[in-house]
């Protein structure tokens, strides 16, 4: 370097003005331009305005060749490429050689004026720094494929050539100065290695703002790009980090700069994650670089101003960087140019996405079943918000429950990405940017009572438990990594939690899904705050606790939304809780008045209005979500997505009706027949319950030619006048008009109310003894029974199982007197039960007639009748039987998916054995609850009656209503039922789980309590 400076050419104006007519023939204006090493003047003739270099004498000839090399090949590659290009000597030479007054030998070379204005002197927009990435791009795209012994040179500039900075360390004077030097050059020692499997090629090398010029008239635009002195065959990606550590010399937001010119260069000139990842390092270390240089040289040319220009600049970017965090610095630039903030982040999300109905609860019941609303941290002015920032979480906390107790409200949300002015302190001051706060949370919080527990979703190991003690701190912070199968290992932060956690959990302990992470702190021990967990997912794995950012930039908001995911669906947060959508609860109501029939009823005194089903959920349009132990038509979980892809899959290829052929409906006969007892073969496809038992009627007129019935009391089998005149529960309440002479209604057979003189074992016949009656009726009338209905557990009636024996002497008593028998298994078929595909099987009989209909279809509305041959011949009277949607193709289709998911996953099994269980758990809190007076249940069809007396048995109406009411109220769905309105009803679906068993347990145990507390 000290030959260069002795060697820098000396020529005077006059001189260079006769070399330039000499060797170029050329005559104008010449006016010296600054050159560290050459010497340059501007020159302006008539036929251009160009740049004449006075090369300096000690630069290898092979060095100017290389360069006048470079040129011509940009030239023949890119020649739109605003860069110099070279103007012959009259000889027809790229380089003329001179000898200067004081004989030393020089080659100079004459190449074309370049127009702008240094991009040092404007302002740097994102704009021009990403047009800056892309003229690069461009010029190292001409470069592809281009070679010049002069590029393989050995120069301190070269970026794996930054170790060298080490032994010039020493000329740097002060002890800080080197310590941070010596930070990056540690990490040099990891990259290097690295580097060197990079690719490689000829790159500009010193893409520094003085090289760099912009269009005057739009500074956004890059106009030129000069100066080839440094050009060098090294790693593709030090050109984008060189331009980007001078971009980033007084730059409020030096990563951003480089990500713009990332950005640009990448959009070019496609960059590799590998080499962004190294980006950062590369950026300090050419910084590195240059102050060691400075440095060096300064100690040996005493006060060279031209040699600190940028040390200063430098510097303080140096310090910057070295405050940062490498890995977000690096995530700011991956994303930039269209990687993942983190690699695996997007899987984790989607992952978490695709299975989050495995997750284990985080709160003692899954988040979404407590009504939510959100703390008004977004809100600068809310008193919760004033008071928190003061430092005052007591008062914060205390506006927060009277809230809650005025409105309902149990859980408390802090969304992720929120503004909030609460992060005033020092701590929230950003690293990257200059004079910018971090102000946005990239938390979720969970704002309960001190005192919460909170558990781990996912099976976990424990990264580190530790107490932060900084006011406004996280207090307790927990960091958990999950590694489940499938998905990239992801670590989840939970702040803010009370100290207890510390002596409980430590680094490396296992945790299954469900195990207890910690409590929610008291304000003393979270770091000052109302009382709530700060989650967080962190896709990058190698950030300790404390590293993982809480809030962050909102310039960086997408950067930390992929490194610190949204944890909601984590926290098992509904999306609706933040899209509320349609039209509002009161608007709806008004509109069903106005538009819709009166007499159509909603449930509960404040409906609900449900916007999404998702297998024992239905989430309303607040996002809460409620657990469906009610709705039996949704039998195997809603919107299950075997129903629904055969739906769309078939709808959107045919729909038709029985007058054409078709495999779907011979197919699903010969599945659903094949589920029921060998004498029922036939099978009738209708659209509901109610048409499935009009058609079984019709069935039964034309087979036995009579019209009497037998219908058990309260009993409910559909919606059309003959059907309402065989159902006690409609002809007997408000608006009823009584029992048509042809309908005779027989007891409901329930054992718990039967006399208590009767012994158990004769209720079945004793019960019968009623139908009997019924028959004698009419036969003293000279008549006979067309048929007895009952559905096979009378669920109107209050889920009443039938005694044992029951039906068999009823059925012997019908057909005897020359009648049919008909099931109604609407409500109870379909497995229902566990132990029998059909409930009439638990009873040891064979039905003349099965109508079927609710759960069928999963929701679509599809129904069916099964019946005999015998039964069959007599309804083919000659009368076409057609039914226009009545076992169409897509239905059909419906059910047969439907048997396809009962079948293939068990559920027959899984009912029977939740319901044992939970049977099992009503038989126990029958010892606790005097006020459950019977448990009865088989599968997944359960009732439990209320009484206010067990021995008189008096229903507890109130009571079965308020229970009904506090499980909605706690997020469970079920209904009463009954004459007197006392039984609770159950009938979730099939899919329903252990877990979902003990949530219904839990609920049922405390809403018990508190109406009991309540009623007295
Ligand atoms: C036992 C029983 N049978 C028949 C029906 C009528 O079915 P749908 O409403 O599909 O017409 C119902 C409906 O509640 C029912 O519970």
């Amino acid at each position: 370097m000290n030959d260069m400076l002795k060697t820098t050419p000396d020529v005077s104006l006059e001189a260079a003005a006769a070399l330039l007519a000499e060797h170029y023939g050329l005559s104008g204006t010449l006016s010296p331009l600054a050159s560290e090493r050459d010497q340059n003047f501007k020159v302006e003739t008539p036929a251009g305005t160009f740049i004449l270099k006075i090369v300096n004498a000690a630069e290898p000839a092979v060095e100017s060749d290389f360069q006048t090399a470079l040129l011509a090949h940009v030239d023949a590659h890119a020649g739109d490429l605003p860069v110099p290009h070279i103007r012959p000597t009259v000889t027809g030479a790229s380089l003329a050689r001179i000898t200067s007054v004081n004989g030393v030998s020089h080659r100079i070379r004459l190449v074309s004026w370049v127009d702008g204005q240094p991009l040092a002197e404007t302002d740097r927009s994102d704009a021009a720094l990403e047009s800056l990435g892309r003229m690069l791009g461009r010029f190292d795209a001409a470069l592809k494929g281009f070679m010049h012994p002069g590029a393989l040179r050995d120069l301190d500039w070269d970026i794996r050539k930054a170790g060298r900075s080490a032994e010039r360390l020493h000329h740097v004077s002060a002890a800080e100065d080197r310590a941070l030097l010596q930070r990056f050059l540690a990490r040099f020692a990891k990259v290097a290695p690295r580097l060197a499997t990079l690719r490689a090629a000829v790159i500009h090398n010193d893409a520094n703002d003085w090289n760099v010029l912009v269009d005057p008239a739009d500074q956004d635009r890059i106009s030129g790009l000069i100066d080839f002195g440094d050009a060098l065959h090294a790693p593709l990606i030090a050109e984008v980090a060189i331009a980007s550590a001078y971009a980033g010399l007084d730059h409020a937001d030096p990563i951003g700069a480089a990500a713009a010119i990332a950005r640009g260069f990448h959009a070019e000139y496609p960059l590799l994650e590998e080499e962004i990842d190294l980006l950062y390092d590369l950026i300090a270390l050419r910084l590195v670089t240059s102050v060691t240089i400075s440095a060096s040289r300064r100690s040996h040319t005493e006060d060279n101003p031209y040699l600190a220009i940028s040390e200063r600049p430098a510097w303080t970017l140096l310090r910057k960087l070295d405050r940062m965090n490498p890995r977000f610095a690096t995530a700011i630039l991956r994303k930039a140019c269209g990687f993942e903030a983190a690699p695996g982040a997007r899987a984790v999300t989607d992952w978490i996405a695709r299975n989050r109905k495995s997750l284990a609860p985080l709160l003692e019941r899954p988040a979404a079943t407590y009504p939510a609303a959100l703390v008004p941290y977004g809100d600068p002015t809310h008193p919760m918000t004033v008071k928190s920032a003061a430092e005052q979480p007591d008062e914060a906390q205390a506006i927060w429950e009277t809230y809650c107790a005025e409105t309902g409200v149990e859980l408390g949300i802090g969304p992720f990405g929120e503004a909030r002015t609460v992060y005033a302190g020092e701590m929230f001051v950003s690293r990257f940017i200059e004079s910018a706060r971090r102000t946005h949370h990239l938390g979720f919080d969970l704002f309960m009572a001190a005192g919460t527990k909170v558990f781990t979703p996912l099976p976990a190991t424990v990264v580190s438990v530790e107490v932060e003690p900084d006011p406004l701190g996280y207090g307790c912070l927990i960091a958990l990594r999950h590694e489940p199968e499938g998905c990239p290992p992801f670590v989840t932060l939970w702040g803010h939690l009370a100290h207890e956690a510390m002596g409980r959990l430590k680094a490396g302990d296992r945790l299954d899904a469900g195990a207890l992470v910690g409590e929610m702190g008291a304000p003393a021990e979270n770091g000052g705050w109302a009382p709530h967990l700060h989650l967080q997912l962190s896709t990058d794995t190698n950030l300790s606790a404390t590293e993982i950012l809480g809030v962050g930039e909102p310039r960086y908001l997408d950067v930390w939304a992929e490194l610190f995911p949204d944890a909601r669906t984590f926290a098992g947060i509904a999306a609706e809780f933040y899209e509320r959508s349609g039209r509002s609860h009161e608007e709806i109501v008004k509109m069903r008045r106005e538009l819709l029939l009166p007499n159509l009823s909603i449930s509960y005194d404040k409906p609900i209005k449900f916007v999404r089903g998702d297998g024992v959920w239905l989430i309303d349009d607040g996002g809460r979500a409620y657990l469906d132990c009610f709705n039996n038509v949704c039998h195997i979980g809603h919107a299950h997505p075997a129903v629904v892809e055969a739906m769309t899959k078939q709808a959107a290829t045919l729909n038709t009706n029985t007058r054409y052929l078709h495999d779907n409906i011979v197919a699903y006969a010969e599945r659903l027949t094949a589920t029921l007892p060998k004498e029922l073969t036939v099978a009738g496809f209708v659209n509901s319950g109610s048409e499935a038992n009009s058609l079984a009627l019709r069935m039964m007129r034309a087979h036995t030619g009579r019209e009497n019935a037998i219908t058990l009391d309260w009993s409910y089998h559909g919606t059309t006048q003959e059907l309402i005149d065989i159902s006690p529960y409609k002809f007997r309440r408000k608006g009823g008009k009584g029992p048509k002479p042809h309908v005779h209604i027989a007891a409901v057979p329930d054992s718990y109310h039967a006399p208590a003189d009767w012994p158990i074992e004769e209720h079945g016949k004793r019960f019968a003894e009623s139908v009997a009656e019924q028959i004698a009726i009419m036969q003293a009338k000279g008549e006979g029974p067309g048929f007895f209905i009952a559905e096979s557990i009378p669920s109107v009636a209050g889920q009443v199982f039938l005694p044992e024996g029951y039906l068999k002497e009823v059925y012997r008593l019908v057909r005897e007197a020359g009648g049919v028998c008909i099931a109604d298994e609407v409500q109870v078929g379909f497995g229902r039960v566990g132990s029998h595909w059909w409930a009439f099987e638990t009873q040891g009989v064979v039905p003349d007639i099965v109508t079927m209909g609710k759960p069928i279809g999963d929701g679509h509305p599809l129904a069916a009748v099964v019946t005999t041959r015998e039964v069959t011949d007599s309804f083919n009277n000659g009368m076409e039987y057609f039914n226009t949607f009545g076992g169409n193709p897509v239905s059909c289709a419906v059910g047969l998916a439907v048997l396809d998911v009962i079948e293939s996953q068990d559920l027959r099994g899984n009912a029977l054995a939740i319901g044992n269980h939970l049977m099992d758990a009503f038989r126990d809190m029958q010892t606790r609850h005097e006020v459950i007076g019977d448990v009865r249940g088989l599968g997944l069809f359960l009732g439990i009656e209320l009484v206010t007396d067990r021995k008189t048995k008096a229903p507890a109406t109130d009571f079965a209503r308020a229970v009904s009411n506090g499980a909605r109220r706690r997020g469970v769905l079920m209904g009463t039922e009954g004459p007197l309105d006392n039984v609770l009803k159950m009938r979730p679906p099939m899919i329903f789980s252990k877990r979902d068993a003990d949530h219904l347990i839990a609920v049922l145990e405390d809403t018990f309590a508190d109406v009991a507390r309540t009623l007295g």
